[in-house]
């Protein structure tokens, strides 16, 4: 009897106490005035971190906040439900059940823009490992996904696609890849594909095909597919896809066009190709859904919309009324995140509702894109609030995946032809021969990091008083049989309760922060039968 309250009293202490790892490369901080710190990478020096695999009764937690935290990584011990403790006495209280499930994950990634790759040849070899370490690997934040432009966007020196030349070219003759896929994108991409322990999968998309094939023979502006060309568009996506397969890059999935409501109203001045849903619902119906499935590349993944969230509705609505074949053609919905805070997440419910079989991926988010931001803020932790924000909520709704603009831009957000210069979680600095680590790029990885590819999302159940103000948070149990719960603290310091079957963590969260926690997977205790003999 003794013994066994020693042993007890023992093993108490041991979980209770936090310990930590020195294994991981610190992030060489610099203080941005009014902001919060970028982690700074040169040519001898990149902070990197790996995962530590949780023990049976402890939990490892990484934080990631304003004051400048970056990945710090701590072990903590468990309490036991049943042990004394108060339960409900922190301001917030999140139940995990892990038999409640919903999606399970595609991955996490970036864009492999012209603009992307231009930045990072800008750097020496060692900087250059670094950038696709810092995203792509075990030492980084585990991206497994990428969106490959077919052809020129806006993050490109010009305006291009393939078979330009010559014009009317029905059965595209002179389809060949540009100087920028084989100078630029490819190396970036073999360089990824090298580092990566995990297959990555990338979804390619067209901006605008070459202006012959459109209404207003130019790339940007009111445009339409010129219907004598549906079929020849279709195949225009096929032979992207045989070229980068020859280049031993496979391509996972493809949209069926950049953000086609730009070509529609005329929103942008990049390129661009508007598509109503009638006409998008017939081409994918007559031409490139057959075109796709009778090829050697049927496996590719159709997503349709590639817009932002409002559109939603319209394309699952009016297309399928016109269209329903559309349904056995397509195999999702991807989304754009940059008017998330006029549309409700609540409309991506409509898909998984209605179209159980189909999954909605976000495929294009960044920061400072509209005309009252500052294209690029150094070090804003705002904006890594307003990523984390978007990633739970869509995580919260069904989707499947998140999938960054460029992985890298210069300091004024480029180079791009129509200076619609935007933000990114990783900011070059050629001159200087170093790159910066935003806190953007440690709000992704604290979701992309520890949510690996085929992570089953669970239900969580927050409970608190009525004025407190929640925590946002999102919970996985992962192919690593661990459970992963997100947490993101938008206001002051606050303490929460999580309770997962028979374990309990009490958690402090610093203010602004995000935390990550990973434990292994708890089972329900299998009742023995001694236990129900014993009085
Ligand atoms: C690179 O960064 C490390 C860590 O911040 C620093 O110690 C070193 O002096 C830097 N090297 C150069 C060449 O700036
Ligand atoms: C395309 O090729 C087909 C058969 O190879 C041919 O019949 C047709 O005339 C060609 N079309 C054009 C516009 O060159
Ligand atoms: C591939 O990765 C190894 C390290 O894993 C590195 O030494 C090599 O330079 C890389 N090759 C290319 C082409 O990136
Ligand atoms: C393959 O092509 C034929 C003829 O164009 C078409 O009828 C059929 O539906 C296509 N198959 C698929 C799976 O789309
Ligand atoms: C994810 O699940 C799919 C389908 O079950 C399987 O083919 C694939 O290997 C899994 N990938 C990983 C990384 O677990
Ligand atoms: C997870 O648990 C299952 C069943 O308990 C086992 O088959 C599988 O190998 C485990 N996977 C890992 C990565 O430990
Ligand atoms: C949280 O903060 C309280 C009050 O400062 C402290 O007593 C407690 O030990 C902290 N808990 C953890 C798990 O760090």
């Amino acid at each position: 009897m003794l013994v066994r309250s020693t042993l007890t009293l023992f093993g108490f202490i041991l979980l209770s106490c936090v310990y930590k790892t020195t294994t991981d490369k610190p992030c060489a901080a610099r203080q941005i005035p009014r902001e919060s710190v970028v982690c700074v990478c040169n040519s001898t020096y990149c902070d990197d971190f790996i995962r530590e695999p949780p023990e049976d009764d402890s939990y490892v937690m990484y934080t990631s906040n304003k004051a400048g935290l970056r990945f710090e990584k701590e072990i903590k011990g468990f309490q036991k439900v049943g042990d004394k403790h108060c339960l409900y006495c922190s301001e917030i209280h999140l139940e995990l059940d892990p038999s409640v499930t919903f999606q399970k994950v595609e991955g996490f990634g970036g864009a492999v823009t012209d603009a992307a790759a231009i930045n990072w040849k800008s750097l020496n070899p060692a900087l250059q490992y670094y950038i696709i370490k810092s995203y792509y690997t075990n030492e980084g934040v585990e991206y497994n996904m990428a969106r490959v432009p077919i052809g020129g966007t806006d993050f490109s020196t010009r305006t291009y696609a393939y078979n330009e030349f010559p014009v009317d070219d029905a059965n595209l003759t002179n389809f060949h890849l540009a100087p920028e896929d084989y100078k630029l994108k490819i190396p970036m991409i073999w360089a990824i594909q090298n580092a990566s322990q995990v297959p990555i999968h990338i979804v390619s998309s067209t901006w605008s095909p070459p202006p012959w094939m459109k209404t207003n023979n130019a790339f940007t502006g009111f445009s339409r597919l010129k219907e004598a060309y549906y079929q020849t568009y279709a195949d225009y996506h096929l032979k992207f896809i045989q070229k980068y397969e020859a280049e031993g890059i496979p391509i996972w999935g493809i949209t069926t066009t950049n953000e086609p409501i730009n070509g529609i109203f005329h929103l942008t001045s990049f390129n661009s190709l508007g598509w109503t849903v009638n006409q998008l619902g017939k081409w994918i119906v007559n031409h490139l859904g057959p075109t796709i499935r009778n090829s050697t590349h049927n496996h590719i993944k159709i997503l349709t919309c590639d817009d932002q969230r409002f559109t939603v509705p319209f394309f699952f609505n009016m297309m399928l009324h016109e269209h329903p074949e559309a349904l056995k053609i397509i195999d999702g919905i991807a989304v754009h995140s940059y008017n998330d805070f006029i549309t409700p997440a609540s409309v991506l419910n409509f898909v998984t509702k209605y179209y159980p079989d189909k999954f909605i991926i976000s495929t294009e988010a960044s920061e400072g894109s509209f005309p009252w931001q500052n294209n690029v803020v150094l070090g804003s932790w705002d904006r890594a609030e307003s990523y984390i924000h978007d990633i739970l909520e869509d995580l919260n709704h069904d989707v499947v995946g998140w999938i960054d603009w460029n992985l890298c831009l210069d300091l004024a957000g480029g180079p791009n032809w129509e200076s619609n210069f935007v933000d990114s979680p990783i900011l070059v600095n050629a001159r200087d021969q170093e790159f910066y680590k935003q806190p953007m790029f440690y709000a992704l990885g604290q979701v992309s990091k520890l949510v690996p590819r085929n992570s089953t999302r669970i239900q969580v159940t927050e409970t608190k008083s009525f004025f407190q103000r929640s925590v946002k948070h999102v919970a996985f149990v992962t192919p690593r049989n661990t459970t992963v719960l997100v947490l993101y603290n938008s206001g002051k310091a606050q303490s929460v309760t999580v309770k997962c079957v028979d374990v309990v963590a009490k958690l402090n969260l610093t203010a602004h922060s995000i935390t990550t926690i990973e434990f292994k997977t708890r089972k329900e205790p299998e009742m023995k039968l001694e236990d129900l003999l014993t009085p």
